[in-house]
């Protein structure tokens, strides 16, 4: 048994992810679209702290409307302690306290990060000792970003994005995240993606269900240079979160004007990833956003999956 399954709480922080690439193809009959797509985990966090209980219960701070977070079943952190202790025959509870930094229903993974802190936090505090092959299982189980979660840093995902092999990537790059206030429906954005493509022809009848990530998203990524990934990021779902909330073309172009190299939806939407050159540009975007009255932040990427604090 290990020296945390005689602690009485866990603290485990994840990281929020940005898709420096997504692209979308076909759909499978079980609704999930085949993707080839580029993690990188950037530096902000989710905090989980499991503290041992007899039953399962949830509590949530960091964001302005609770009601955003549901703290039953629904709840992803919720579901992957359950299915923790149903795998392993554990009998007892826990409390799960989540301090949300990574914005509700923003596309950038924060309820995947959730899961991924609260299984690595619940195998801590149980001892229940899970191999990292076992581990990524049950998180490929919960949602399809949730493995990226676990392991963090820059990874290519294909299949349904859970599928992951690291990616090489030098140095750091530095992002300004705009968020907004009301998020996006990730399954509502992919159903408006395939309404639109029904709708222009394309892919109608022959849809690709397995795709590759460009050659040179994965050079930019190897050589460290910011402007030539600016020059080959791409997402697949922009063009149905711009379709849903067009005002984030004003947001793009706000960033663009600052000097951004470049400025592109975050998964589904609707946070706005900038990639800039040095993290002094990325401080002068920042401000330049914020004067316009938008919520800016600066973080950098990539950084380490969920991992035990305390
Ligand atoms: O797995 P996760 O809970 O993150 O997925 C949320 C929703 O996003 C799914 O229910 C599905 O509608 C959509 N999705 C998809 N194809 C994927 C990943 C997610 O259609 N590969």
């Amino acid at each position: 048994m290990t020296r945390e399954a005689f602690a009485e709480s866990v603290h485990v922080r994840a990281p929020g992810k940005i898709n420096v690439y997504l692209g979308v193809g076909g759909r499978h009959d079980d609704g999930y679209h085949a993707l080839a797509t580029v993690f990188q985990a950037v530096s902000l966090y989710e905090d989980v702290i499991a503290t041992d209980a007899p039953d399962f219960t949830l509590s949530v701070t960091g964001v302005d409307d609770p009601s955003t977070v549901p703290v039953d079943d629904r709840n992803l952190a919720m579901r992957a302690a359950k299915m923790l202790a149903s795998a392993t025959g554990y009998e007892g509870g826990v409390h799960l306290e989540l301090r949300k930094s990574v914005p509700v229903a923003g596309g950038m993974g924060g309820g995947s990060a959730d899961a991924a802190a609260a299984l690595v936090a619940c195998d801590a505090l149980w001892g229940t000792g899970l191999s990292p092959q076992r581990l990524h299982e049950l998180a490929a189980r919960l949602g399809a970003d949730v493995p990226f979660a676990l392991h963090g840093g820059t990874a290519v995902g294909t299949g349904r994005g859970d599928q992951l092999n690291p990616a090489l990537a030098r140095g750091r790059f530095d992002w300004v995240l705009v968020t907004s206030e009301a998020g996006l429906s990730t399954p509502e954005i992919y159903a408006r993606l395939d309404a639109h493509r029904t709708e222009i022809g394309a892919l109608a009848d022959d849809p690709p269900m397995s795709l590759d990530v460009p050659i040179p998203v994965l050079q930019a990524l190897r050589a460290g240079d910011p402007h030539s990934l600016a020059a080959s990021m791409f997402n697949d779902l922009e063009v149905s979160a711009l379709l849903e909330r067009p005002a984030l073309d004003d947001i793009i172009n706000e960033g663009l004007h600052a000097g951004a190299l470049s400025g592109i939806v975050s998964g589904s939407g609707p946070t706005i990833a900038f990639l800039c050159e040095t993290p002094d540009s990325a401080q002068y975007v920042q401000g330049e956003l914020q004067k316009n009255g938008r919520t800016a932040l600066h973080v950098h990427g990539p950084v380490p999956g969920a991992r035990i604090i305390s």
